[in-house]
């Protein structure tokens, strides 16, 4: 039998914070020995907001190189572009086609993103979910590795796959192939800096709230420095009352590599004066050969270029007879 499969994408918008990295990227290179990794930049979602179109092609470069530079290994994993495989805007439209309106009405993050947007909250923020449901199902993977706030998305993706083959295959031959969600639980909801009960995020308004993976030290230090904290005395983990207090300690654990009784035992008499310095030191030290790696990939002259003309190639080998699968089921005439 050969390795089962993964998929997962981010969207290139904005800088990679350490939720990203945490949430996903970090477990995508823990596990990529063990499976088939299919990882993409979701350009596709990335105007489902207001962009600017001149940073658009940058950014979808500078999140494939920071995938390399987190420990992405070629060897077992295709990187690629969405906007690049045609297959994923085209099932989309199908998959649109069979989806319930309130299905998507009931999605949290377009009712969060909709109320910024106002009267001017496009279509495409509605149906993101099913182009979603479409990067997923073309690959046909076991798995998708997210952070929690992917959850219902996935939960969806499966709905529509149901649905289809509910509707126009057989128990037998189901056309497409349930995935399961894949969260690990720690590192799947990092929190903003500056409130502790709202997750990190590219989308807050406040680069105060969030490390972005290419900060440098001083950058890093600031942000540690101004961070929420509270008062009480000593630090601990799993208490509703101090959610930054939660957050930061996980952080540290997980950026230092160390248990969570060691870091429960090491911290419990800190004050925030002793604690910041060495989250601040851990950080920056977490940090520093992925930033040194990055400028290395974007630094090498038409490396990123190959490794994304072999994904786009690589993904469409996998992603195009998934399509005609699907077309095929729907009753379309094929091009002999
Ligand atoms: P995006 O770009 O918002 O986030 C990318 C990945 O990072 C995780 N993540 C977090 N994890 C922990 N704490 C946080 N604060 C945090 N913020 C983000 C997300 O859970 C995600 O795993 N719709 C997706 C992109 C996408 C996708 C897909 C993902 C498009 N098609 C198919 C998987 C499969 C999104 O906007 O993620």
């Amino acid at each position: 039998m050969g390795k089962q499969r993964i998929l997962s994408g981010i969207q290139p918008t904005g800088e990679l914070h350490l939720g990203n990295y945490l949430g996903a990227i970090r477990n995508w290179v823990e596990i990529q020995q063990s499976y088939d990794s299919y990882l993409f930049m979701a350009d596709l979602h990335a105007i489902t907001v207001p962009h600017d179109p001149n940073v658009l092609a940058e950014n979808s470069r500078r999140v494939a190189a920071l995938y390399l530079a987190c420990g992405i290994d070629l060897n077992h994993a295709t990187i690629f572009v969405q906007s690049h495989v045609a297959a994923h805007a085209e099932l989309a439209w199908l998959f649109m086609c069979i989806t319930p309106l309130n299905w998507l009405e009931d999605m949290i993050q377009f009712k969060e993103k909709a109320v910024k947007q106002g009267e001017n909250v496009g279509a495409g923020l509605l149906c993101y979910p099913v182009l979603q449901a479409a990067d997923i199902l073309l690959y046909e993977p076991d798995k998708v590795p997210v952070g929690e706030d992917q959850k219902q998305h996935l939960e969806l993706t499966r709905d529509i796959a149901a649905r289809l083959n509910y509707q126009f295959g057989s128990e037998e031959q189901p056309v497409l192939k349930l995935p399961d969600p894949m969260i690990r639980k720690e590192g799947a909801r990092v929190m903003s800096l500056t409130d502790g009960t709202k997750k990190m995020s590219k989308s807050d308004p406040s680069d105060l709230s969030r490390i972005n993976l290419l900060d440098t030290p001083d950058q890093i230090a600031h942000k540690i420095k101004r961070c929420k904290t509270d008062s009480p005395r000593g630090l601990w983990f799993d208490d509703a009352d101090r959610p930054e207090c939660n957050n930061l300690l996980t952080l540290y654990m997980i950026l230092s590599g160390q248990t969570k009784e060691v870091v429960a035992t090491e911290c419990q008499d800190m004050g925030w004066g002793q604690f910041k310095p060495l989250l601040t030191e851990t950080m920056i030290g977490a940090l520093k050969p992925i930033q040194d790696k990055y400028h290395e990939i974007m630094d090498e002259p038409g490396y990123l270029d190959s490794v994304l003309k072999q994904g786009k190639e690589k993904a469409e080998a996998i992603a195009n007879p998934t399509l005609a699968k699907v077309k095929k089921a729907l009753g379309y005439l094929l091009p002999s």
